[in-house]
């Protein structure tokens, strides 16, 4: 299939490409660098020795976009563009609103304009909200989020099944990804996020290499294995091949089709920290500070659905994940980019 990556020099799109192109799919890149370094293309030609086009450009722009569709005629879309820090969508709710619902408007006008009828969304399961029931299943309430991140996912979930309503033959995967951590194992492509990372993992590569001081542990009081909050942490390169596996479904014609895509395994922070040095080598500092608002205590997906309907099962384990981070991150360690505000 010839596939159009929105994204796809991003963290989660960049891999995705390797998984693609491993698969034997043809891909066209469209990306604003926004979130993402423009020499991610090499990268991908080193491990896969194949340069895919690349587009610089923002899916926003419906007319370029158009122009691209028209001049690629791609059979399938995934459309990961978007921002996506939580705590900057609170402070900046119209920029997160304005980009993540303008891209995937455009992304699916376009679409739907050049009879291009299969879909995969970057999905969160961010949008099953605060949630007592574990494992987390497909059927559990999609709930307002807790943040205009959040949000954008779950309205673009409501546009795309609102789409697939009235096209009978329009194919959409909703992709909901539990915690995605890791890197690629060559070092060279992975997480590399602008500023002070917020999510777990890239704080503790910051941590492991010196960038940062500690981490600061938010909560030991949750009802949890040892108080700290658990989480589903996938590796990313299981997390895309979640995507192609998804793209095979849409070939056969599948309409509407939610997954989950997490391992079904939940981990504590500190029992992250000690699979992270196990893994390493490498002591991590850490400090217990209160509660981060907005957190929930437990988040770990079901996987039936996945491994039934998909043929998902993962490759890695966290153990993998923690090496092949710290192994990208010390490969790129340019300086001491963050603020040491810790
Ligand atoms: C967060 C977002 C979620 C988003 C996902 C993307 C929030 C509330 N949720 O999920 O919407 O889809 O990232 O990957 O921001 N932790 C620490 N110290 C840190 C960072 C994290 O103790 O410096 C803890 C958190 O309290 C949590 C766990 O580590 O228990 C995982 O946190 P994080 O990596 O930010 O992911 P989520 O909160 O699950």
């Amino acid at each position: 299939m010839k596939v159009l990556v929105t994204g796809g020099l991003g963290f989660i799109g960049s891999h995705t490409v390797i998984k693609l192109i491993e698969a034997g799919h043809q891909v066209v890149i469209i990306d604003n660098l926004f979130n993402s370094k423009p020499d991610v293309v090499d990268r991908i030609d080193k491990i896969v020795g194949v340069k895919p086009k690349v587009f610089i450009q923002d899916v926003c722009d419906k007319d370029k976009l158009m122009e691209i569709f028209k001049a690629e005629k791609p059979d399938a879309v995934i459309h990961f563009a978007g921002y996506k820090a939580v705590g900057e969508s609170c402070q900046k709710p119209l920029m997160y609103y304005r980009n993540n619902i303008d891209s995937a408007l455009s992304v699916l006008e376009c679409m739907m304009e050049n009879e291009c009828k299969n879909l995969v969304f970057s999905s969160s399961a961010t949008i099953y909200g605060e949630t007592d029931k574990m494992p987390i299943t497909e059927l559990s309430p999609r709930k307002e989020a807790t943040n205009p991140y959040g949000q954008t996912k779950v309205m673009i979930e409501r546009i795309i099944e609102d789409v697939c309503k009235v096209n009978p033959d329009f194919n959409a995967a909703l992709l909901r990804y539990f915690n995605p951590i890791g890197a690629h194992p060559s070092g060279l492509l992975g997480e590399d996020p602008n500023g002070l990372p917020n999510n777990l993992l890239p704080y503790i590569n910051k941590v492991a290499t010196g960038e940062l001081d500690h981490l600061n542990v938010f909560g030991n009081d949750y009802p949890t294995v040892d108080g700290t909050g658990v989480r589903d942490y996938i590796h990313v390169l299981d997390l895309a091949k979640g995507h192609v596996l998804a793209l095979k479904k849409l070939e056969n014609g599948c309409g509407l089709f939610v997954c989950n895509l997490g391992t079904g395994k939940g981990t504590s922070v500190l029992e992250m920290v000690s699979a992270y040095e196990k893994a390493t080598g490498v002591k991590i500092k850490y400090e217990i500070k209160p509660r981060r608002a907005g957190d929930v205590a437990e988040s770990y997906a079901a996987t039936n659905k996945a491994k039934e309907e998909l043929g998902f099962e993962c490759d890695y384990t966290i153990l993998d994940a923690c090496k092949h981070g710290y192994e990208f991150q010390k490969a790129n360690k340019v300086e001491l980019k963050c603020t040491k505000n810790n």
